[in-house]
């Protein structure tokens, strides 16, 4: 029999058991093992323990960093890393001045590949080793995510951006094509390794109905597939939507009404929700991924994360990057923690963390895999520095309390605390020294 590789890391090690509780600083869903080594055997962890593991283990020794669970972003758009930071727009204006010419480029499958390896490796290097992604409407743009994720080992859920209308020319398909990439691509790449299929609905507004029954037939005929798309973002995409679906009940019903609201469905935004929509996703299983950085770049709103627990639908954090200004989750977090503050909330570390990790898997269905340090999950893992440069450094090592310190750690830090990131067990980002040359 072979033997297992055996890798041991050591460190801070925090993750959730559970929910914590809202505002709740003192919290049992948090599990934090300080000063720890956690046991991975071929790709998996096995457990965690305080003494040092025997010489049959590979040691890597990380006393005095912090240790989580690989960030989940559940809303990310490949392309849009090129409009990144892009100056005064709203949703609407934004899409047509700056995001649909630059998804344009993705026909060429040169871009698109080029595209979906940068992309990904950035991910890596912000320590987000899952994602749900926005590709493109062009099929390139898709084989070129699902190769580089899998070439990764990366767990990846992505699918063909269907959009028949309201775009220009070179980012529309039509319905008898879309159905026909999405099935191919579905054979190809759907539960391979670590990849999954999502029908992706760009917005209600850039699908005719015919194209949107089509997307919910996809979805009916197997339940195994994701979906994703955006809902209820800005008052005006709100609007349109009612002039254009004059029969649904709201925006959200729209997708209800075609089936495109299940458990396996993630939608972006959900700010502008009645009470009604927020029954109805909770009662369909569906999450929600906040994406904080984003509305209020594009001054689309505040999402109301207390009253999406009261009505109780599963929210996850995401950086809805291009509209969001950074891949980093801590950054997304602190946007998050903001826009709850002008709400007149408070948003805990635990709170905020839980939901880039193990709420984000548990929405997806992947919480035997990914999101937690539960033994049989897979080793997606990343080490940061707790304090990085002379203020962020000063306030670590006055905190007392362990949410003051991770607090801080959320407020003050982003990819440059990253040390290092794996992904099954494998380094996939390995922060290099700065090298002074010797004269
Ligand atoms: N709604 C439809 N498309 C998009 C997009 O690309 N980004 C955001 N934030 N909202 C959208
Ligand atoms: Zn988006």
């Amino acid at each position: 029999m072979k033997t297992p590789q055996r890798l041991a890391l050591r460190g801070d090690l925090l993750d959730f058991t559970s929910t914590p509780g809202w505002a709740e600083l003192d919290s049992p869903a948090v599990r934090f093992r300080p000063d720890h080594w956690l046991l991975i055997e071929d790709g998996r962890i096995t457990g965690t323990q305080a003494s040092e593991p025997d010489a049959s283990w590979q040691r890597e020794d990380h006393q005095g960093k912090l240790i989580l669970p690989g960030f989940i972003d559940t809303h990310v758009h490949c392309p849009q890393l090129d409009v990144i930071g892009s100056y005064g727009t709203e949703l609407l204006d934004w899409l047509n001045t700056y995001t649909f010419p630059a998804e344009c480029r993705y026909a060429d499958p040169a871009v698109a590949k080029r595209g979906a390896v940068r992309f990904l490796d950035a991910l890596l290097a912000h320590g987000t080793t899952s994602a749900v992604v926005f590709p493109t409407v062009h099929k390139v743009s898709v084989e070129a995510l699902f190769e580089a994720a899998g070439e990764r080992g990366m767990r990846l859920i992505t699918g063909k951006v269907l959009m028949d209308r309201h775009a220009p020319d070179g980012l529309r398909d039509d319905v008898l094509q879309a159905e026909r990439d999405c099935i191919d691509l579905i054979d190809r790449f759907h539960a391979k390794e670590r990849l999954a299929y999502a029908v992706t609905v760009r917005f209600a507004p850039t699908s005719t109905p015919e194209q949107l029954a089509m997307a919910g037939a996809l979805c009916r005929a197997d339940a195994s597939l994701y979906m994703q798309t955006h809902v209820a973002e800005n008052r005006s995409e709100v609007a349109w939507v009612a002039e254009l679906f004059p029969t649904a009940r709201s925006y959200l019903d729209v997708y209800a009404l075609e089936g495109l609201l299940h458990e396996r469905a993630v939608l972006a935004h959900g700010i502008w929700l009645d009470e009604e929509d927020k029954r109805q996703l909770a009662a369909s299983g569906a999450q929600v991924a906040f994406c904080p950085s984003s509305n209020l770049f594009l001054g689309s709103g505040l999402f109301d994360w207390p009253a999406a627990r009261a009505a109780g639908f599963q929210v996850s954090t995401a950086s809805d990057v291009g509209g969001g200004t950074s891949l980093s989750m801590q950054r997304n977090l602190l946007d998050g923690y903001k826009v709850q503050a002008l709400a007149g909330h408070r948003l805990t570390a635990w709170v905020a963390l839980h939901g880039a990790t193990r709420a984000a898997a548990e929405g997806l269905g992947l919480s035997r895999e990914i999101g937690s340090f539960d033994a049989g999950t897979l080793a997606d893992v990343c080490v940061w520095d707790w304090a990085r440069g002379p203020v962020a450094e000063a306030r670590h090592e006055v905190a007392r309390e362990l949410h003051e310190k991770v607090f801080a750690w959320m407020t003050l830090s982003d990819e440059r605390n990253l040390v290092s990131a794996f992904v099954a067990g494998q380094p996939r980002y390995v922060r290099q020294s700065i090298v002074v040359p010797q004269h």
